[in-house]
């Protein structure tokens, strides 16, 4: 078998990447280790930026985000029994979509099976060779039977546990912060309990507001690192929510069973550099985010568009320019994220060494932002993404 880019994991970043490519006439086989259900249930982030939609609609897949994505000018902060908005899209003039990262690549999926696309699910022992050469190839199991591809250029999307990222392991210099505290997140058939997102500072920890869509919220709490999801029957998870939301807040919220719950750690996480002679990392597979910025799922997007810009320069236009400059690029931005999203967890959360004095601070912090336009500023236009 030969492609041109043969592109391991079909995540958010693999399938964007591939089917950008496909637009630009660029051949790719995608391998992911899981089955297509396994991958679409499960359940993630939920806000894409004005720059993430931008990247969907250039590939041919936000017909169904336009109709159904909730369009958000701003946030609300909540801290000492009050709320108060954050008005985006006055900061910046930008806006962020509501739509569930599984929608998004149910979205991919099918316009890469309607384009008759390769992938290969359930492709074990995935492994990559001769990427210091110009003749790489990737050889995988599937059935029991070995393959083999022969391609021009590997794309590592294979997230945080894949075997891009392993594979050059000797390579690379990493970064990491473990946060001590991790989200227990519950997903319900329920409506929202305010139309806009609340993220919530309170003395018994970190709470979320989110959403799904009108009829559908996710909700978070801050839980210690050992919390197991067993120990948080759905009453229990709703009474400690109500108790870190604003008096009016618990007074709407609407409770309801659950159809998901699970407890994720937070972590930040960079590993440097982004590309090894033809074998590129993104998502993932080369940087983690707290979740508190909301920043995931977009950095794997806007990695995707300096990988899919190189590629496209590379092939129309015979210039390796682009992909020598792709993990210079794209680790500028990542690191801006990965800032944003500690400086958010930062100021949001409780940590175990959370004393009077870092408690006021955080309080201080908050009023300085609900009162300064300039400080509102520099939130939004993070939230909202930064340029490419
Ligand atoms: N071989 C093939 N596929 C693999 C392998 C492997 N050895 N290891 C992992 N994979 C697959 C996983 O099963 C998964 O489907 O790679 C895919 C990686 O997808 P994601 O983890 O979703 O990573 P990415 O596409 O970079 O998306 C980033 O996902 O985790 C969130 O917060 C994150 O929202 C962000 C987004
Ligand atoms: C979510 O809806 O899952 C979500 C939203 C915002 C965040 C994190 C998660 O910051």
């Amino acid at each position: 078998m030969r492609t041109q880019v043969a592109i391991i994991g079909a995540g958010p970043a693999g399938l964007l990447l591939g089917q950008l490519l496909h637009r630009y006439g660029i051949d790719n086989i995608i391998l992911e280790r899981k089955d297509r259900d396994y991958v679409l249930a499960r359940i993630r982030a939920g806000v894409l930026e004005q720059g993430t939609v931008g990247l969907l609609e250039e590939a041919g897949v936000a017909a169904r985000l336009h109709h159904e994505g909730l369009i958000h000018h701003g946030i609300e902060l909540a801290f000492g029994g009050a709320r108060h908005r954050i008005d985006m899209t006055k900061a910046t003039g930008k806006t962020v979509t509501v739509y569930g990262q599984t929608e998004v690549t149910r979205d991919l999926m099918d316009a890469r099976d309607k384009a008759g696309l390769a992938t290969v699910y359930e492709a074990g022992d995935v492994s990559l060779h001769g990427f210091d050469s110009d003749r790489p190839r990737v050889r995988y199991v599937k059935d029991g039977v070995s393959h083999e591809i022969a391609c021009d250029v590997i794309a590592g999307c294979d997230g945080f546990h894949g075997v891009s990222r392993q594979s050059v392991k000797d390579a690379i210099t990493t970064f990491e912060r473990i946060y001590p505290f991790g989200w227990l997140g519950l997903l319900s058939e329920t409506p929202p309990v305010s139309p806009e997102l609340i993220y919530n500072n309170h003395e018994r920890g970190f709470a979320l507001c989110s959403m799904r869509s009108n009829t559908r919220s996710r909700y978070y709490l801050q839980c210690p690192l050992d919390e197991h999801v067993d120990n948080w029957p759905d009453e229990k998870f709703w009474d400690e929510l109500k108790r870190r939301l604003d008096p009016q807040a618990a007074d709407h919220l609407v409770t309801g069973p659950s159809i998901e719950k699970s407890i994720a750690p937070l972590r930040s996480f960079v590993a440097e550099p982004m590309r090894f002679g033809r074998l590129f990392l993104a998502g993932d597979a080369a940087h983690i985010v707290p979740p508190t910025g909301a920043k995931g799922l977009n950095l794997a997007a806007s990695d995707v568009h300096y990988l899919s810009q190189a590629l496209r320069e590379f092939y129309a236009e015979k210039s390796s320019a682009g992909i020598d400059d792709y993990s210079r690029r794209a680790l500028g931005r990542v690191w801006k994220a990965e800032r944003f999203s500690w400086w958010m967890t930062s100021m949001m959360h409780r940590f175990p060494d959370t004393d009077a004095f870092s408690s006021r601070i955080q309080i201080a912090e908050l009023n300085y932002l609900v009162e300064s336009e300039a400080a509102q500023m520099s939130l939004s236009e993070n939230y909202v993404g930064l340029p490419y």
